[in-house]
């Protein structure tokens, strides 16, 4: 296993103190910051020292104005009356907008056209936007707000999943995954157990929270600077919502202060607002939301709650299971559908059920809409099945591992997943192996049984577990990707592609592989603000596919000035073309050596194009809905975690101990950007599942809207014991950039290792004698619950 534990990251804008380039350097064999090489991130530097340029952080010009977005107090109401007369005359006011204010259409949904900009007749969530207002400074246009006269008609409201189960209210058709015939053959498996898991949602808590600056232009012009995953989708949403054609708007945006799903769809209403004030003011203006505004009004994981059936022998192989899946998706669609598709391509996790129906329903509520959030539907998903696999074993007795072990997806192909793509990348059990072996696993589940005998207060549990995640958007056309870059005359080079930056380290990423096409050092190619003017019609950053397929369009451009530099060198020297060989920082033309810089001169000096875009679109996968079957991933990216807690089961705290990660991320581009995204990923996982509760009152407004309420984990909460490898053997097997793998996302999953480690903790605080009912997140009081109800069944007095 390759410890790839890199302690001393070094800075990238200078390349220093990284062992891999001093030796490269020093024998000229390797240009600095190629890839593979464990590079830092670009802005590491300047994130710690307040450098980093956010979008708060752009000098603002002469004039701004400042918007504050006014919000609704009820869940569902009619709204009868709205006096805006007092918040015109409130001083500093410039500018008051409502529904009536919009020249084009009065709605920022990504897909649906079911999210006004501004509510007109109805409120459908407590927090919905109903009017903004544009004053001198932040704080006039936010007491103003308070001056309006508002009087609402309250409505009956559906809050929770169950609520709209009772109602029958679907807000998107259902959808079904079936593979074989799971009810037979849970009716003929020798064992079967049915259950329910609820899990609950997650709030993003990016660190810079959503903000969008618009700058008028002449004409119809807006340049809008957005914190947002896609800027496509934001410049297309101003252009409706002004009504003008999307080539009257630029959307930019340099980095965003975290993103994690929060900032593909949401931030279109914050810039819709800010866009729609700088033009009907003629000044720029910045909606910068107050986190507590920001947590009230913007989607956070779908929560669900799940039934399952299972039908298994005595050794815990799956004959069948049937999943019914119902999500909360809020009071419109947003990016519901695809978020519920994904929970239901991840029901099987890495485990061959054999036959499967995996059933799914996307409820309404009057809450807020929910989003995208890593994961993306994955991670509630694959709880279930966990949980599946934790019953099985409990029921006979076994350890779940061997347990999980028993239904892996075979490493040579041949078994399907319940939506038809045959799994024929399955390293998990050859990991997992290997994880168990390098964790200490079993004589460590010896240790936890022998420190539970003699423990009545504290106990300890312990849990492995697998993750498979599929790689691909599942709404098959988005998974394409452009570039732009250019060559100037100094040889150095320009970057741009549509991926934006939110912390994971994509810009460091596309950009190693640039310097790698060329075979010069990282710090000759200048990583560029994203903007919907360089490359169009871009896909969001998401779906954890943003170096897969902006690297691959990056590749594709530089690789095409490099074919012309190599044609025009040959040409010109009358060589074959395979006698120019790039090497690091130069050009070997037959047998003289040319530097990069002199070479593009002389292309240059020859009329030769040294700019090029280039485009990228993942080949051969798709999904028919009709018949819920096709291959809607172009490879699975593997992983697995074991987590060690205690619990105290006189107050239900708990804490995990130890964490051991195996991650595959095929041939990695960058070492130590993955391992940050696999700890980054593992711990916001372990957040979901333990610490972070969402909790609305019976009025139906988010009462959990601060870091007071809710808590998110601190450095604090991360283990002290925390050993993450990425895989050594790990490789694409697809055709992927450098045979890569995506990380963002799955590592995230790997959490479920602690929940399930937990779940272990209260079956020993009630004699392993009953299987927890155990609900996330394990807050507290849930565990303490669940020890209870576990030690009452099990009989204790
Ligand atoms: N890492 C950081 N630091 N900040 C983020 O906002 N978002 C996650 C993940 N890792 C996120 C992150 C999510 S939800 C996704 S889909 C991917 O990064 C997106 O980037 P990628 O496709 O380049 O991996
Ligand atoms: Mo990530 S949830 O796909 O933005």
């Amino acid at each position: 296993m390759s410890e790839t534990r890199i302690q001393d990251r070094g800075e990238a804008e200078t390349l220093r103190d990284v062992p891999h380039h001093k030796l490269a350097a020093a024998a000229d064999k390797a240009i600095r910051g190629g890839v593979a090489r464990p590079v830092a991130h670009d802005s590491a530097a300047r994130h710690v020292t307040g450098a980093a340029v956010y979008v708060d952080d752009i000098p603002e010009l002469p004039g701004t104005l400042h918007l504050h977005v006014a919000t609704s107090s009820r869940a569902h109401a009619r709204v009868a009356a709205i006096d805006l007369a007092p918040v015109r005359a409130a001083p500093g006011v410039v500018a008051v907008l409502s529904a009536g204010d919009i020249p084009g259409e009065n709605d920022c949904s990504p897909v649906f056209h079911d999210d006004p900009v501004f509510a007109e007749g109805e409120v459908q969530y407590a927090g919905q936007s109903l009017f903004a207002v544009a004053a001198v400074t932040r704080e006039a246009a936010r007491a103003a707000a308070a001056l309006a006269r508002i009087e609402y008609e309250d409505l009956p409201a559906l809050l929770t999943v169950d609520d709209a189960l009772a109602a029958d209210a679907d807000l998107l058709p259902p959808h079904e995954m079936r593979l074989g015939d799971p009810e037979a053959a849970i009716a003929a498996a020798p064992r079967r157990l049915a259950g329910t898991i609820r899990v609950g949602g997650q709030d993003h808590f990016y660190l810079e929270g959503q903000i969008a600056y618009a700058v008028p232009g002449e004409g119809e012009d807006v340049l809008v600077h957005s914190s947002t995953q896609h800027p496509s989708e934001v410049q297309h949403t101003v252009a409706k919502v002004l009504g003008v054609a999307d080539h009257a708007v630029t959307v930019e945006v340099r980095r965003m202060g975290g993103g994690f799903g929060g900032k593909e769809s949401q931030p279109a209403l914050f810039a819709a607002i800010a866009a729609l004030a700088a033009k009907k003011t003629g000044r720029p203006a910045k909606l910068r939301v107050d986190r507590d505004d920001d947590m009230v009004m913007t989607g956070k994981r779908h929560d669900f709650r799940i039934d399952w059936e299972v039908g298994f022998d005595g050794s815990g192989r799956i004959a069948g299971a049937v999943f019914r899946q119902a999500a909360r998706c809020g009071y419109s669609a947003d990016l519901s559908g695809g978020i519920a598709d994904r929970a239901m391509f991840h029901a099987d996790n890495a485990y061959d059920l054999r036959a499967a129906r995996i059933h799914s329903r996307r409820l309404k509520t009057h809450t807020v809409s929910n989003t995208a959030f890593r994961g993306f539907g994955g991670p509630q998903g694959m709880i279930a099945t966990e949980r599946v696999l934790d019953a099985v074993a409990f029921a006979l007795g076994r350890d779940p591992l061997d347990v999980r072990r028993a239904n892996f997806y075979p490493p040579g192909g041949g078994a399907v997943t319940p939506y038809h793509q045959e799994v024929t990348d399955s390293v998990v059990s050859e990991m997992v192996e290997e994880l168990e072996r390098s964790s200490g696993y079993r004589a460590r589940r010896q240790a936890v049984r022998a420190f539970n005998a003699g423990s009545p207060i504290l106990k300890k549990g312990i849990s492995l577990t697998p993750v498979k995640f599929g790689i691909s958007f599942t709404a098959t056309h988005l998974n394409q990707a452009g570039a732009l870059v250019h060559v100037y005359k100094d040889g150095s080079v320009h970057l741009n592609h549509g991926g934006t930056e939110m912390g994971q380290g994509l810009f460091v990423k596309v950009a190693q592989v640039v310097a790698e096409v060329f075979q010069i050092d990282l710090d000759r190619v200048k990583i560029t603000a994203t903007t919907t003017a360089k490359v169009p019609n871009t896909s969001a950053t998401a779906a954890s596919s943003g170096s897969d397929l902006n690297g691959m369009a990056a590749k594709a451009a530089a690789e095409a000035i490099r074919g012309r530099l190599v044609a025009f060198a040959a040409a010109k020297y009358r060589l074959p073309e395979d006698r120019i060989v790039f090497l690091p920082n130069r050009v070997r033309i037959g047998n003289e050596e040319m530097s990069f810089p002199d070479l593009v001169q002389e292309a240059y000096l020859n009329q030769v194009s040294l700019s090029s875009t280039g485009f990228y679109a993942t080949p051969g996968i798709h999904y028919d809905r009709e018949t819920a079957s096709g291959k809607p991933f172009f490879y699975y990216a593997y992983g697995a975690a074991v987590s060690e807690v205690a619990i105290d089961t006189l107050t239900g705290e708990n804490r995990v101990l130890r964490v051991d990660i195996l991650h595959d991320v095929g041939r990695s581009l960058n070492p130590a950007i993955d391992l940050g995204q696999i700890e980054g990923g593992f711990i916001q996982g372990l957040g979901w599942l333990t610490t972070e509760e969402l909790w609305w009152d019976e009025a139906g407004r988010l009462r959990t809207h601060a870091p007071s309420t809710y808590k998110i984990p601190t450095a604090n909460d991360r283990p002290d014991d925390m050993r993450i490898a990425i895989w050594s053997k790990g490789e694409n097997r697809a055709e992927t950039v450098f045979r890569s793998k995506a990380v963002g996302e799955p590592p995230l999953m790997l959490a479920l290792s602690a929940f399930s480690a937990i779940v272990d903790a209260v079956a020993a605080a009630a004699d392993y004698r009953a299987f927890p009912d155990l609900d996330a997140p394990a807050t507290p009081e849930r565990v303490l619950a669940a020890v209870e109800d576990a030690r009452r069944r099990a009989g204790f007095a």
